[in-house]
């Protein structure tokens, strides 16, 4: 996602959050406002691109070599290559985050990385190999030429809120906790974290990846990447994938605040 969907996602998880694992979040990450989490939620997306981050570029996503829009699947042992991916790097980050015997700066670099893998993990294309996760599919989006990744990373969820900045990404949040806690999504968002569990770490993000992926093949591409380069994305496609948007970035900030609950709760009774 771009930074208002990793904004969002932040927003979201905050709302969700413990108290206790609250304070201890702004304590590791010295930051006591009302952003806390959605301040470095894009941290990592600067950083990939510095000399010194560059390594840390592969572990945005898992490129599962499936089949869309015939087949659509994920396997971690087949898709998580040697350098590592997004899931071993949500296993690596929850364990960093959740050790006492690591930095102050350590564990806000766990943090960091933590808020932004398990936004990425939920967009569906970075859980697909096609094309490079779609970078490389050319399309038109409201009359610009661009790609497809790039359109369900920034330019979809900025035409529904028409804007990109932090307090858009705020009103954002605050429209899909109302449909987590009151509305369209208040039946299944129990379910969402149904079986999470940070001692099973690459099985339960193998969980939600494999959800994701899934997606590849009902909504980004059902009818398969050619049929998306013969008009403007702009209305109709966009309308059949927004709904899609607004869930994966309500259930991946609903999963991280219990994530980040389960970390804190850990450490301390290890204490
Ligand atoms: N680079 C290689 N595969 C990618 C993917 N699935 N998403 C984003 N960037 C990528
Ligand atoms: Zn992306
Ligand atoms: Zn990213």
């Amino acid at each position: 996602w771009g930074v208002l969907g990793h904004a969002t996602v932040a927003y979201v998880a905050q709302h969700y959050i413990s108290p206790e694992a609250a304070s201890w979040a702004k304590q590791v990450l010295n930051d006591t406002s009302d952003s806390y989490l959605a301040s470095i939620a894009s941290w990592a997306d600067n950083y990939r691109l510095t000399a010194a981050g560059k390594w840390s570029a592969p572990l945005h996503y898992i490129d599962a070599m499936d089949d869309p829009p015939t087949s659509c699947n994920l396997d971690y042992e087949r898709d998580c290559p040697e350098e590592g991916c997004s899931i071993s790097a949500i296993a690596n980050y929850t364990l960093r985050a959740g050790n006492s015997q690591l930095s102050t700066a350590q564990t806000a670099e766990a943090l960091k990385f933590l808020v932004h893998f398990i936004g990425d993990l939920a967009q569906p294309l970075h859980d697909e190999n096609y094309e490079v996760g779609g970078n490389g599919i050319a399309v038109t989006f409201n009359n610009y030429s661009d790609n497809l990744h790039s359109d369900w990373d920034t330019y979809m969820p900025a035409m529904l809120v028409g804007g990109s900045s932090l307090a858009d990404a705020k009103g954002w949040a605050g429209s899909l906790v109302d449909e987590i806690s009151s509305g369209a999504y208040k039946k299944q968002a129990k379910k969402w974290t149904k079986g999470d569990d940070i001692s099973n770490t690459i099985k339960t993000a193998s969980r939600w990846a494999s959800e994701a992926n899934a997606l590849v093949c009902t909504v980004v591409m059902p009818d398969g990447a050619a049929a998306l380069q013969t008009g403007d994305l702009y209305p109709g496609y966009y309308n059949s994938a927004i709904g899609t948007i607004e869930l994966q970035i309500a259930r991946a900030g609903y999963r991280l605040a219990n994530w980040l609950d389960q970390i804190y709760k850990k450490k301390v009774a290890k204490q």
